[in-house]
């Protein structure tokens, strides 16, 4: 029975679709059979791995995952592509139970030909959001690591129950070390945090912007480069805290 990971922050641009995608590609390079599943009306991750939008998404139309699931580059990596259309988008955002009820149904089908089902979210809370959660075993919350970082996550936070904290992982992002205010931002994020903050964070690198112009993972297009290291360490930190 495969796991699911939630990857979810409220606010867009910290880095939700980049470790969705590069986690997805370590996981499925050590071996692991790995779905991401788009569910930002963006498509962001969809784009990022070079594949389409499509028009009829199985969380709003009659298809079903199977027939909606493409391969990526990277064998055992698939990917449930997102999609665009407006209608689709107010259905996943107006608040009815209708597409949470049947992302719980959908990811009950998929779970078992997995073993790590990612949810990249949208920068949202919605009962999407909170059967995202509900669902998961891990909830990873992008942080960027700058002025104001805690701004709204804390308020996000407070939509998790208070059983699911010890499932969540907060992963700092866009770090730049060179900057004072990176080590303040970290020490304010762990002092408030404290254990569910991961070891490893995400450097700011421009290989991941490069990368996603190509459509392809980070630890694919440059696996020297910092981020891809990083991104590597943060899957194996996730594998160890599965283990305790
Ligand atoms: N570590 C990083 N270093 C540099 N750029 C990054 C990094 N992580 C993400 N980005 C860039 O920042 C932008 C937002 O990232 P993205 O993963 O799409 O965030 P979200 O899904 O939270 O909106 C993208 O253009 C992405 O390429
Ligand atoms: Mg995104």
């Amino acid at each position: 029975m495969g796991q699911i990971i939630s990857i979810m922050n409220q606010k867009g641009g910290v880095g939700k679709t980049t470790t969705a995608i590069n986690v997805c590609a370590c996981l499925a390079r050590a071996g692991m059979k790995v779905l991401l599943v788009d569910l930002d009306p963006q498509c962001n991750a969809t784009s990022g791995l070079n594949q389409k939008a499509v028009s009829a998404h199985p969380l709003v139309a009659d298809v079903s995952w199977t027939e909606a699931v493409v391969s990526t580059k990277i064998p055992n990596f698939l990917l449930l592509p997102g999609c665009r259309s407006y209608r689709q988008v107010s259905k996943l955002h107006d608040g009815s139970a209708v597409p949470s009820e049947r992302l719980q149904e959908m990811l009950t089908g998929i779970l078992n030909s997995f073993d790590y089902v990612l949810l990249d979210l949208p920068p949202a809370v919605s009962p999407l959001s909170e059967t995202a959660v509900k669902m998961a075993s891990l909830v990873l919350i992008p942080i960027q690591c700058e002025f104001f970082a805690m701004d709204g996550v804390v308020k996000m936070t407070s939509m998790i129950p208070a059983d699911k904290w010890l499932s969540c992982g907060i992963l700092m992002t866009m770090a730049d070390v060179t900057l004072e205010l990176t080590k303040e931002v970290e020490a304010e994020i762990r002092e408030h945090f404290g254990d569910i903050v991961y070891r490893t964070f995400i450097p700011r690198d421009v290989s991941i912007a490069e990368a996603s112009g190509y459509g392809v993972p980070v630890i694919e297009y440059a696996p020297r480069s910092r981020s891809a290291r990083a991104y590597i360490e943060l899957t194996m930190e996730i594998l160890e805290n599965e283990q305790e």
